[in-house]
Order: C-alpha cells, then sequence, then structure tokens
C-alpha cells in the first residue's frame, strides 16, 4: 500500500465525537501494551504518528487517523490493564465497546496478541464477542521478532487453534514482518486501491 498521506484526525470519547462522513475504519484493539500503535506507525511507516510508550494505558482515547484522504485507522485504549486509574477502567468498556459495537463504518478490526504468548483470557473474549456480532476481524500475532523462526512457527500453530482456525497473521514492528499480509486484508475490507 503506498502511504500518500497519513494524518492524526481527532480523538474522541463519545460517539458525537467521531468523525463524520462514510470513510470505513479500521480498529485496532488489544491488552495495554501488546503494541497496537506500533502497529498503526508501522504499517503507515509514519514513526511517532500514534504515541507509543513503554508504559502500558498509553491510549486513553479513541484515536482516529486518516489515510490517503480515505479510510480511517481507530486506535483504541487497551484492555486488562491493572494499573490504569478505576474511573478510566469503567469507563473503558462503555467506550470501546459502544465504538466496536455501534459504529457503522466499521470495516475490520485487527485483534493484537503477543506472538510470545498465550492468547490473553480478554483476547479470546474479544474475539468470541466480535464473532457473535458478525463484526470481521483478524488477528496479529506481533512482537514476533523476539522469537526465533521455531519457536514463532509452534506459537502460531497455537494461537490459530485457541482462536478457532481465525487468520492469525505474524508481525513486528520492528523488522515490519508480515506488512503486506496485513495490507492485504485492510484493503479488501476497506474495499480501497491497493496503491
Ligand atoms: P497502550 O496504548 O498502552 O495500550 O499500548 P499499545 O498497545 O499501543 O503499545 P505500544 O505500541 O505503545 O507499544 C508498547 C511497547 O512495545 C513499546 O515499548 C514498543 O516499542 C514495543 N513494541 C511494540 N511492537 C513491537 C514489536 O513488534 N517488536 C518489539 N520488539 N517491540 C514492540
Ligand atoms: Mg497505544
Amino acid at each position: 500500500m503506498k502511504i500518500a498521506r497519513a494524518r492524526f484526525v481527532k480523538s474522541a470519547v463519545s460517539p458525537d465525537q467521531f468523525p463524520a462522513g462514510q470513510f470505513p475504519e479500521i480498529a485496532f484493539v488489544g491488552r495495554s501494551n501488546v503494541g497496537k500503535s506500533s502497529l498503526i506507525n508501522s504499517l503507515l511507516v509514519s514513526p511517532g504518528l500514534a504515541k507509543t510508550s513503554s508504559t502500558p494505558g498509553r491510549t486513553q482515547l479513541i484515536n482516529f487517523f486518516q489515510v490517503n484522504d480515505g479510510f480511517y485507522f481507530v486506535d483504541l485504549p487497551g484492555y486488562g490493564y491493572a494499573r490504569v486509574p478505576l474511573e478510566i477502567k469503567r469507563s473503558w468498556g462503555p467506550m470501546v465497546q459502544g465504538y466496536l459495537a455501534t459504529r457503522a463504518n466499521l470495516v475490520l478490526v485487527v485483534v493484537i496478541t503477543d506472538a510470545r504468548h498465550e492468547p490473553a483470557k480478554l483476547d479470546l473474549q474479544m474475539t468470541e464477542w466480535l464473532q457473535s456480532r458478525g463484526k470481521p476481524f483478524i488477528v496479529v500475532a506481533t512482537k514476533s521478532d523476539k522469537l526465533s523462526a521455531n519457536k514463532l512457527k509452534a506459537n502460531l500453530a497455537r494461537l490459530s487453534g485457541a482462536f478457532s482456525g481465525a487468520t492469525v497473521i505474524p508481525y513486528s514492528s520492528v523488522t515490519r514482518l508480515g506488512t503486506d499480509q496485513v495490507w492485504r486484508e485492510i484493503v479488501s475490507a476497506a474495499n480501497v486501491q491497493h496503491g
């Protein structure tokens, strides 16, 4: 995918703040610190566009990024981080679930999991919930640069089994392994021209 332009549009906490228009949206979800914002930056070849941090809980709002003046990438706050203030945790559920459940522009959810680990219970709950709602999703196993080729292969098979045969794409925001495969899924979901 040729990225001519990638820009931050806005942060939102409620539907009335979501961008107007009919552009397709691709949302990125997963546990805190799994690498959602890094994946967005790496796909868009735009370091620093989405704020990343080694401290979990960096992304606390729904952030909209527009690509090539067309479709949007939506960076969502991570789930499962214990040290996020209670107030934020309480608002997380309604905010993120509200977005995922009701946003008509949403065409694909990218569920990001850590290639090194078994899927987190919350990841499985998320994919089961998406499935029950008929929301299209893919699983991206990131940080795969931290594994040997053999270990990665074994873990991918395990993840694919755990996610009931869903597409699991190995990824690394460091080496950019998996970029083409993830873009293929996005382009097909958003129905855009592959430039
Ligand atoms: P929250 O917004 O806090 O939920 O986190 P996030 O899921 O957006 O994670 P973020 O992209 O901020 O990355 C968290 C940490 O993991 C950072 O220190 C990143 O540099 C690191 N990281 C992310 N992706 C990769 C990857 O593919 N490989 C390696 N080695 N490190 C990564
Ligand atoms: Mg983030």
